[in-house]
């Protein structure tokens, strides 16, 4: 299945991808987890994407695109993907149509407020990329390896609010663009805790328990 996760920032996408990647045997493409692994290892890509990132902005299509366009020549994704974080720009989605036919576009619904109070509280394990919220940690240290969870810079509040808004300008048309392709399939997040969100995402997309 090759597939598209769209929604607003801490609408759930990236917890929900880790979910299916291992029921369906195909990797997580998150594009934000691609440009910070580039940050850390301070590539070329990663020195042009940071100031971008750390603004809560759109790091610019030609950019994002050069990364997709090389990740999806790699063998894991012969059987399906999820495209997590990306398309995010119409543009983005254009050539991504030149590449390749997507099955379906899982749009993940939140309202602002849930938004906030969840990436205000979210901690990532720098080491293995677990996603945690506070209310569910016992200190610090990532239940999975042992490694201090951080805050992202993109989580402080300001920036929160600025990519709110870059979301509503620029990603939020492809809702549209989908739905008139037929591809779209709506899951409302508000109040649903992680497993219930995933069976909706099952359930939309037609996978069997
Ligand atoms: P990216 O890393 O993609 O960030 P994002 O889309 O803003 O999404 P998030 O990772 O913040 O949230 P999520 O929806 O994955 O939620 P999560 O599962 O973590 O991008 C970062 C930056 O990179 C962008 O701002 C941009 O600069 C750049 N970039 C990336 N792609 C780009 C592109 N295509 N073009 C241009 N620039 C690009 O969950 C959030 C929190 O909620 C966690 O704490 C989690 O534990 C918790 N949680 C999840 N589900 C639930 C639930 N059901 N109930 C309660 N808590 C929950």
């Amino acid at each position: 299945m090759k597939l598209i996760f769209l929604g607003p920032p801490g609408a759930g996408k990236g917890t929900q991808a880790q979910l299916l990647m291992h029921d369906l045997n195909i990797p997580q493409i998150s594009t934000g987890d691609i440009l910070r692994k580039a940050i850390r290892e301070m590539t070329p890509t990663g020195v042009i994407a940071k100031g971008y990132i750390d603004r809560g902005e759109l790091v610019p299509d030609d950019v994002v695109i050069a990364i997709v366009r090389d990740r999806l020549q790699e063998k894991d994704c012969e059987n399906g993907y999820i495209l997590d974080g990306f398309p995010r720009t119409v543009p983005q989605a254009e050539v991504l149509d030149t590449i390749v036919e997507i099955d379906a576009v899982v749009d993940f619904e939140l309202p602002n407020e849930e938004i906030i109070n969840r990436l205000s509280g979210r901690r990532v394990c720098p080491k293995c990329n677990s996603t945690y919220h506070i209310s569910r940690l016992d200190g610090d240290t990532c239940p999975g390896c042992g490694e201090k969870v951080i805050q992202r810079k993109d989580d402080m509040p300001e920036t929160v609010l600025n990519r709110l808004e870059v979301y509503e300008k620029q990603t939020a048309p492809l809702i549209a663009y989908y739905k008139n392709k037929g591809s779209l399939r709506v899951v409302d997040c508000t109040g649903q805790q992680v497993e219930g969100v995933y069976a909706e995402v099952r359930k939309v997309l037609g996978i069997n328990a």
